[in-house]
């Protein structure tokens, strides 16, 4: 051990005495107040394990979903919510190599970055340029990355085509337009009223989408529709967003934004672990999408798949990115920032709605 790792040591140490470890666990799946924070020892990695001090995570709606019980990556319970982290490296687990204490890394654990201190596999983590905001950094590795790769890896968008962003003052949605401004694409956006100024800035026509039709919209803008729709809202309205496209369109669905409504599951129910159950209606649009007429078709998109069936792709998009961010050719917006123990106030501010960009969870004071 070097003078400066043993340093590093002391004082992470001190520092894991003297604070209180939080933690944030769901131990029912419900509304916001399910979410308890636990105070704890400080994890050490396993071997091949690599521990982390987060510095910031991410609050999405895919976390609120898991809070839920409704998303296809819910974990049983008890468990801790938070797909998205960056941190700084603390200690490394037996066999680790190529990672140094007091490095900045980014992760995608699915859950259980709502923490203070994590422990995750080292093949998992993505090396961070020093430098970066860790809020603005925490933002690419769900958002833009979930963007980027339905912008490249799905529709495969070529520059001058026309795409309609559904959500598109949200976390992904703004991703998407930062993303396709680079391309450049001809863009068009659905938000409501409080995003319409932020999506403009994005270079896209807003649409709010509670005052007007989406599709008698882009039908009138566009002369024939769109080539490609990004719908994360869900259900029926992907087949909606398939009468925006022009014939040989694609729709990449990706998401189930539309079964919730104020941050709580819209049909009500709650209190179970449902995975699957909002799942088949995706197999029904893409089936349809195919077999009628107008070659309109629906792709969907799932990182946590992709990932899994591609982790170099993950690697190398969110490597590319990083470079985007420390260029400044990209600039996530930061909805709001709350310390990791207002994790309640921070999910019930996403389940209100009208927010633009990204709410990110830092470290406690
Ligand atoms: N498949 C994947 O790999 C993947 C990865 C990440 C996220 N997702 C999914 O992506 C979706 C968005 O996640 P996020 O974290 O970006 O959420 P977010 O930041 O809350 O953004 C969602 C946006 O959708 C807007 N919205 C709600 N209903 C709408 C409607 N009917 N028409 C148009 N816009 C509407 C909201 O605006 P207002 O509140 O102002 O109405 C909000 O700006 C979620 O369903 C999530 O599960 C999927």
């Amino acid at each position: 051990m070097d003078v400066r790792e043993l340093a590093s040591d002391v004082s992470e140490a001190s520092a894991a005495i003297s604070a209180k470890l939080r933690r944030v666990v769901v131990a029912r799946y419900g509304g916001p107040e399910e979410l308890q924070v636990v105070e704890e020892r400080r994890p050490e990695p396993k071997p091949g394990e690599v521990g982390i001090r987060v510095l910031a995570a991410g609050v999405s709606l895919p976390d609120v979903m898991m809070r839920e019980g409704v998303h296809p990556e819910t974990p049983p319970l008890p468990f801790t919510p938070g797909w998205d982290l960056v941190g700084v490296v603390y200690r490394l687990g037996d066999g680790v190599s190529g990672v140094e204490p007091g490095q900045t890394v980014a992760a995608l654990p699915i859950h259980g970055a709502y923490a203070a201190y994590v422990c995750l596999p080292q093949g998992k983590l993505v090396s961070v340029p020093p430098g970066l905001d860790p809020a603005e950094a925490v933002s690419l590795v769900l958002n833009y990355i979930t963007a980027y790769q339905m912008l490249h890896r799905s529709a495969r968008v070529r520059p001058g085509q026309r795409v309609l962003v559904h959500g598109a003052a949200g976390g992904v949605g703004s991703a998407l337009l930062q993303l396709g401004r680079l391309v450049p694409l001809e863009m068009y956006g659905t938000c409501s009223a409080r995003g319409t100024a932020a999506v403009s800035d994005l270079g896209a026509t807003p649409i709010d989408y509670r005052q007007r039709d989406f599709v008698e919209e882009i039908q009138r803008l566009t002369k024939g529709g769109v080539d490609v729709v990004f719908d994360g809202i869900g259900g029926k309205h992907i087949w909606r967003s398939r009468r925006a496209l022009r014939r040989g369109g694609t729709v990449v669905a990706y998401g189930l934004t539309g079964s919730l409504q104020g941050g709580r599951l819209a049909s009500g129910g709650s209190g179970g672990r449902q995975r699957y159950r909002r799942l088949a209606i995706f197999g029904v649009y893409i089936a349809g999408g195919w077999l009628l007429p107008g070659r309109r078709h629906v792709v969907p998109y799932s990182i946590q798949w992709l990932e899994r069936v591609r982790p170099a792709w993950f690697h190398e998009d969110l490597t590319m990115l990083f470079d985007l961010l420390r260029q400044q050719r990209i600039k996530p917006l930061i909805a709001a920032r709350f310390p990791l123990s207002e994790a309640r106030q921070a999910q019930e501010l996403l389940g209100k709605g009208g927010v633009v960009g990204k709410i990110v969870l830092v470290r406690d004071p």
